[in-house]
């Protein structure tokens, strides 16, 4: 009877456990920071124009969004609220999961026998739908996210190409043109090798 009495609350400290995990993760918001007296050292761009792009590929793809995986999945941060700290804007959007880079061996080893080629197609047709190119795949993943229930997320829009839009920077931007050419066609190739890479490591 003892013994029953021991189990019954063995369940109840897991389950509570994972609801608390879930509650936090469901939960905890992700606040990215844009010094805007500085400016992108790779684009050249000044962050305000970096703020308002990042905030321009959120909002856009959230007005557009429509998940076609078989489970329905969020693939993209979502805005909750935008403030000035002194010279830095602050985006408070949701956490939607861990960078790749950081995940431990453990979940690298549980994400791998996992087939991500519909949530990939998922997520390239929201961009393609919202005109974004994403073009900073990072080779590490660092701009890819998994949550612990294995949806694949893309964050960091900050040097994104937008279809009409920002035409502007394109102009007279080397480091802009070079970039555009070089990622404008391959981001399904990078998304799959990047993932498969990194998992596998
Ligand atoms: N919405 C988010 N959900 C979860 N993690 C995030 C989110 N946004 C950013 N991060 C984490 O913060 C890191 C830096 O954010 P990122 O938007 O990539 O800025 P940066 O332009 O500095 O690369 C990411 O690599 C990721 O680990
Ligand atoms: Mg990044
Ligand atoms: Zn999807």
């Amino acid at each position: 009877m003892k013994l029953i009495y021991q189990q019954i609350i063995i369940l109840y400290f897991i389950a509570f456990f994972q609801l608390s995990k879930y509650f936090i993760e469901s939960f905890t918001v992700y606040t990215k920071k844009i010094d805007i007296t500085k400016i992108n050292c790779f684009t050249k761009w000044n962050n305000n124009r970096v703020f308002e792009l990042e905030v321009y590929c959120l909002k856009k793809l959230k007005d557009n969004y429509n998940c076609i995986c078989s489970k329905k999945r969020k693939h993209f941060p979502e805005i909750i609220k935008i403030y000035n700290i002194g010279n830095k804007k602050n985006i408070e959007m949701t956490n939607i999961g861990t960078s790749l880079n950081f995940l431990s061996k453990i979940e690298r080893k549980k994400y791998k026998n996992i087939n991500f080629d519909e949530q990939i197609e998922c997520i390239l047709r929201n961009l393609k739908k919202s005109g974004i190119y994403h073009a900073d795949m990072v080779g590490y993943g660092n701009n890819m996210v998994i949550n612990e229930e294995g949806d694949l997320g893309l964050i960091d829009f900050n040097i994104a190409f937008v279809k009409d839009k920002f035409n502007d920077l394109k102009e007279n931007n080397n480091s802009y043109k070079e970039s555009y050419n070089k990622h404008i066609n391959n981001n399904y190739d990078s998304f799959k090798s990047i993932l498969t890479n990194v998992l596998n490591d």
